[in-house]
C-alpha cells in the first residue's frame, strides 16, 4: 500500500478513531456468513452516515460513492448552501437521489446563509447548475418537510452510538444542530468532514473553502468534542482524478455510470485549464474516508478556526506537538514555566493511498 504523506505521521497507519471503529464493522461483518444475515442485519451493521452536502460536482460524485458502497448505509441527505444556493443544492440532491432510486433516503434543507455572512457560491468552478452543467432529469423524489438541523438532531437521538456525521460543505447545518442541542455530541459515533487545510489554502493562502465558506460553524463543530476526522485538501490535494479515469469509466453503461462520466469530465477539463494535473476528489474522498478508513493516514491534533484575522479567517490552525509553552511575563522579558499539554480534537488526515481511493471509487460506480 503506498500512502503519499504530506507530513510524516507520527502515530501507525490507520489510527484515527473512525479507523477503529470502521475496522471493528469490517471484522463484524468479515466474521458472519453471508448466508447467516438477514437484509435487515446486513443494514443495521453497516455504518450508518448522514452526508451534508452543498453539492456540487465532486458532492454529487461523493453521493454516488456512498450510495453504492455496501459499508454504508445513508439515513439521510442534508442540504447547505455553500457551491450553489439552498435551493439548487435541494434539487441537485434530490435529483442525485431520484438517478439512484433511492426516493427511500430523506433529503432536507437547512440553513439559508451562513451564520455571521454573506453566502458566496462557487458556480464557476461547479458550473451554473452545480452539476458541471450536465442536466439530470426532473426528480421523482420529494424533499422531507423537517430542517436539515432537526432532521440530524431527531436521527441521532434515534439511533445514539450509531450515526456518523459526513458534512462535505460548510458545517452551518452541523453547527446549527450542535447550538440547538448539545446532547447531540456525545450521541454521534463520529463525523468525517471534507474541510481544512495544515498545509494552505485553495480559496487563498490560508483558508480552504468549506472552512471560509463559515469559518465560526466550522470553530464550533471543531470544539464540540466529538470524534472528529479531517479530510482537507493535504490529502484531497494528492487524490486526483485524470483523463485516464474518466476513460476507465467510459468503459462501462448506466445512468449514474454515465452521469459520473460527464461530470468527472466537466471537472478534469476545467482543473487543467487551471493549472491542475487532474480534478481533486475532496467530497469523495471524505465518502470513502467513512467507507474504508485505512486508505488514509491521520495525527491526532488539536485545531482551531480562525475567525478575525485580516488574511487568515477561515485557516485551520492545527497545533501539531499537542503543546503549548506557559509563558510568564517579566516586566519586559518572560521565561517559560512549563509546557501544557493541548488535548487534540482531530485526526487530521496527512497521507493517502490515492491510487487505491480513485480505483475504489471507479469500481462502486461503473455500470451503474
Ligand atoms: C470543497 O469546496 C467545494 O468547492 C467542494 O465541493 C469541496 O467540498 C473543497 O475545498
Ligand atoms: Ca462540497
Amino acid at each position: 500500500m503506498i500512502f503519499a504523506r504530506s507530513t510524516r505521521c507520527r502515530r501507525g497507519p490507520c489510527s484515527g478513531v473512525a479507523g477503529i471503529l470502521s475496522l471493528s464493522a469490517l471484522l463484524i461483518l468479515a466474521a458472519v456468513p453471508t448466508s447467516a444475515v438477514s437484509p435487515v442485519q446486513a443494514s443495521q451493521q453497516r455504518k450508518q452516515v448522514i452526508i451534508d452536502t452543498d453539492p456540487g460536482t465532486d458532492d454529487a460524485l461523493a453521493i454516488m460513492l456512498a450510495l453504492n458502497s455496501p459499508e454504508l448505509n445513508v439515513q439521510a441527505i442534508t442540504v447547505v448552501p455553500g457551491n450553489v444556493t439552498a435551493k439548487q443544492g435541494l434539487e441537485n440532491a434530490l435529483k442525485l437521489v431520484s438517478l439512484a432510486n433511492r426516493c427511500d433516503i430523506p433529503v432536507a434543507g437547512g440553513a439559508q446563509h451562513p451564520l455571521f455572512q454573506k453566502l458566496v457560491t462557487a458556480e464557476f468552478w461547479h458550473g451554473k447548475n452545480g452539476l458541471g452543467n450536465v442536466e439530470l432529469p426532473a426528480s421523482k423524489c420529494k424533499p422531507d418537510s423537517r430542517w436539515a438541523p432537526d432532521l440530524i438532531i431527531q436521527m441521532i437521538h434515534a439511533e445514539p452510538h450509531q450515526i456518523t456525521l459526513v458534512p462535505i460543505g460548510p458545517l452551518t447545518n452541523i453547527a446549527l444542530a450542535v447550538e440547538k442541542d448539545p446532547s447531540i455530541v456525545p450521541l454521534v459515533k463520529g463525523v468525517v468532514l471534507m474541510g481544512g487545510s495544515i498545509s494552505g489554502g485553495n480559496v487563498n493562502a490560508s483558508a480552504e473553502a468549506n472552512i471560509y465558506g463559515d469559518p465560526e460553524a466550522a470553530q464550533i463543530v471543531f470544539q464540540a468534542g466529538w470524534p472528529l476526522t479531517m479530510v482537507g485538501l493535504d490529502v484531497g490535494n494528492m487524490t486526483i482524478f485524470t483523463h485516464a479515469d474518466v476513460d476507465e469509466l467510459a468503459k462501462t453503461r448506466g445512468p449514474e455510470n454515465d452521469f459520473l462520466l460527464r461530470v468527472t469530465k466537466f471537472m478534469v477539463d476545467l482543473s487543467e485549464k487551471y493549472g491542475y494535473p487532474g480534478a481533486a476528489m475532496y467530497d469523495p474522498l471524505a465518502a470513502g474516508v467513512a467507507i474504508e478508513p485505512t486508505i488514509v493516514k491521520t495525527e491526532a491534533m488539536h485545531v482551531d478556526v480562525e475567525t478575525r484575522g485580516e488574511f487568515t479567517r477561515g485557516e485551520t490552525v492545527a497545533n501539531r506537538h499537542n503543546t503549548v509553552e506557559n509563558n510568564v511575563l517579566h516586566e519586559d522579558h518572560y521565561t517559560i514555566d512549563s509546557i501544557l499539554h493541548v488535548t487534540p480534537n482531530a485526526e487530521v488526515c496527512t497521507g493517502v493511498d490515492s491510487r487505491r481511493f480513485i480505483k475504489l471509487f471507479i469500481s462502486r460506480v461503473q455500470g451503474k
